[in-house]
């Protein structure tokens, strides 16, 4: 049984997670427009990582006989100044959702609700992994600056790296 405090921050978690796949969605759709073929695969391998984040914790609210709360989701559209801009509205975006993490654990310990703490140190690692993977593409990307040569490069890389997660993706989730 989850006290409804919890209940309530968990579901506000379930749609800043589904905000975040529709976030992914549009910098998808933005980055193929600009031709970024690879980049456009990276963002909706992300975006289907975020659904999933969101069904870890509507799985959670169900096993724990908590309401599932689902709200109206924002509008994730912005303006991107190309592919580097992308990549640090990404980093912004993820800081964010760790800070809302933190503040979830923070809710979780003042509740001594163990399991719900133990549950969300997932969350706590995934965070850590996705903005270190983000950094590494910036710095990348700063390195090459305006050189098609090498933002090309680091497209085809991205590529790969998006192939990767659509495999990661397609396994069982555990
Ligand atoms: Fe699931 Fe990166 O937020």
């Amino acid at each position: 049984m989850l006290k409804p405090t919890i209940t309530e921050q968990i579901n506000a978690q379930l749609n800043r997670e589904f905000f975040s796949a529709y976030f992914y969605l549009s910098l998808s759709a933005a980055a193929e427009s600009a031709g970024f073929k690879g980049a456009a695969a990276w963002f909706m391998a992300k975006h289907r990582e975020e659904n999933q984040h969101a069904m870890k914790l509507y799985r959670y609210l169900q096993d724990h006989d908590a309401a599932v709360v689902l709200g109206a989701i924002a509008d994730p559209s912005g303006e991107y100044a190309g592919l580097l801009d992308m990549f640090e509205q990404t980093l912004q975006h993820e800081r964010g959702v760790t800070e809302a993490i933190n503040d979830l654990v923070d809710a979780a310990l003042t509740a001594r609700d163990h399991a719900t703490h133990i549950f969300l140190h997932w969350f706590v690692t995934e965070q850590t992994e996705e903005e270190a993977t983000v950094s590494d593409i910036i710095a990348q990307l700063k390195l090459v600056g305006e050189r098609g040569e090498g933002l090309y490069l680091i497209d085809k890389e991205l590529a790969d790296v998006a192939a990767t997660m659509n495999q990661a993706l397609a396994a069982p989730v555990a």
